[in-house]
């Protein structure tokens, strides 16, 4: 692939199209990391094949963990809860996901000897006292760290079951503490701020281990007694609604299109982005719905919309949204009316300072924002805004999502574009490029 990609064109309509997006990343992850702890082989189909997925699984390969892909299906062979080989000296590089950084941190709580984890350049950034603070309560021992990676880690005599209150509503900091709570008897007791469930769906439905979920005023209680061996099973990876809203945000501000999204995860923990843009004006429907494991599966069905409006939005969905607010902010850049976004701090938090990203993508757009504080953003949207000029978008530490979210803006409101790094994709949407030129976009 070239290092640049130019779009000097707008998206031509399109009717009726069907698509199917990549699997989960979320999922694919969670389902490779707990196959190599079940005993047995364990096997997904639709795994997501991106970089984010291949760190995880080189990692867990480092680890003494046999995984082969065939075809379709990728095999892994777990050797129970207990059954990594932590060599002298390991390394485990988890590239740019953070996600696979800090929950195989917690699957090292028990490591014999010291496990070094580290990451490319950008994961390097990024918050690891949110891990290894619940971790250390457990017993783990960490090399001096100023909280960022590189980490090591390693088990003690003291190992206990915890207490924990998860404040940020991070779901990779709740996963953290769930796989660690697995290895160790007893009961792990957490109470978290609202974040994406799938790890308490698979620990519930496909693992079948001895799990408590509880919700009160918003807030997850959730008890688990570790300890116990769990099976193989089999997994069945849907789409990955963070993907495909790159497809609903095209659509929608496409003149006059529609599109079919085939078999999507739409857990309601994920899908805030299709709430919010309906409130926004947006009629994305929601079809053939099923529960698989339980986890809701369904086509996304979205046409254009010319009428959007601005909205303030209440800070309960943002959690539901976490990855999907660069998009959000396009949205409301092209909405009649005043959107405001508050309490998103943790977006600065992410593979690049997305907060600060949208400030910047929209200002180069030519679209009224203000700060609020450190952790909003208002937008004076215009709906008649068309692009004329020429955008070069670079040096965004190559985040996949600063990147689409550019080639969405190109391919909807005109103008020249550069925009570098289209590698990027590769940590969670290989396919997009292939995508977004079968539905007619012209990028070069
Ligand atoms: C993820 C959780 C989210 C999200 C990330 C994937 C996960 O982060 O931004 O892309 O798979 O658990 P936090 O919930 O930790 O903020």
């Amino acid at each position: 692939m070239n290092n640049v990609i130019l779009i000097r064109d707008k998206i031509k309509d399109y009717q009726n199209k069907v698509t199917k997006v990549s699997g989960d990343k979320s999922l694919s992850i969670r389902f490779a990391i707990l196959a190599s702890l079940a005993t047995g082989k364990s096997r997904a189909t639709n795994l997501l094949k991106s970089e984010d997925v291949i760190s995880t699984i080189n990692c867990i390969k480092k680890l003494g963990i046999k995984i082969k892909f065939n075809k379709k299906i990728c095999e892994i062979s777990g050797k129970g809860i207990n059954g990594y080989n932590n060599k002298k000296n390991l390394t485990l590089d988890a590239g740019n996901s953070g996600t696979a950084a800090r929950l195989l941190s917690a699957t090292l709580i028990n490591a014999k000897n010291f496990i070094k984890i580290t990451g490319d350049s950008s994961l390097r950034k990024r918050d690891m006292k949110r891990i290894i603070k619940p971790l250390q309560k457990f017993g783990a021992n960490f090399k001096k760290n100023n909280g960022t990676l590189p980490l090591s880690i390693k088990g003690s005599k003291f190992l206990k079951p915890i207490d924990y209150e998860e404040t940020l509503g991070s779901a990779q900091c709740k996963s953290a503490v769930m796989l660690a709570a697995l290895k160790i008897n007893g009961k792990t007791r957490l109470k978290c701020a609202p974040s994406r469930n799938h790890s308490e769906l698979m620990f519930k439905n496909v693992l079948k281990i001895p799990i408590k979920l509880k919700t009160k005023q918003k807030i997850d209680f959730i008890e688990i007694t570790g300890g116990t061996e769990f099976k193989s099973f089999d997994y069945k990876i849907p789409g990955d609604i963070s993907s495909a809203s790159f497809l609903i945000v095209l659509t929608l501000l496409s003149k006059n299109s529609n599109l079919l999204i085939k078999e999507v995860n739409v857990n309601s923990t994920r899908i805030g982005i299709i709430s919010i843009l309906n409130t926004m004006g947006a009629k994305i429907k929601l079809k053939n719905a099923k529960i698989y494991r339980g986890e809701k599966i369904a086509d996304i069905y979205i046409e254009s919309i010319k009428n959007l409006k601005a909205i303030k939005l209440n800070p309960k969905f943002n959690s539901s949204a976490i990855d999907e607010f660069l998009l959000i902010f396009l949205v409301a850049g092209v909405s009649k009316g005043i959107s405001t976004f508050t309490s998103l701090e943790e977006l600065n938090k992410k593979e690049s300072k997305r907060l600060d990203w949208g400030f910047k993508i929209l200002k180069l757009l030519g679209i009224k924002t203000k700060k609020i504080n450190n952790h909003g953003i208002k937008i004076w949207g215009n709906p008649n805004l068309d692009l004329k000029k020429k955008y070069v978008i670079k040096n965004y530490l190559k985040d996949h999502r600063v990147f689409m979210v550019c080639t969405i803006a190109a391919l909807t409101l005109g103008g020249e574009w550069k925009i570098y790094d289209p590698d990027s994709i590769k940590t969670s949407f290989p396919s997009f490029l292939h995508i977004i030129k079968k539905l007619g976009g012209s990028i070069n």
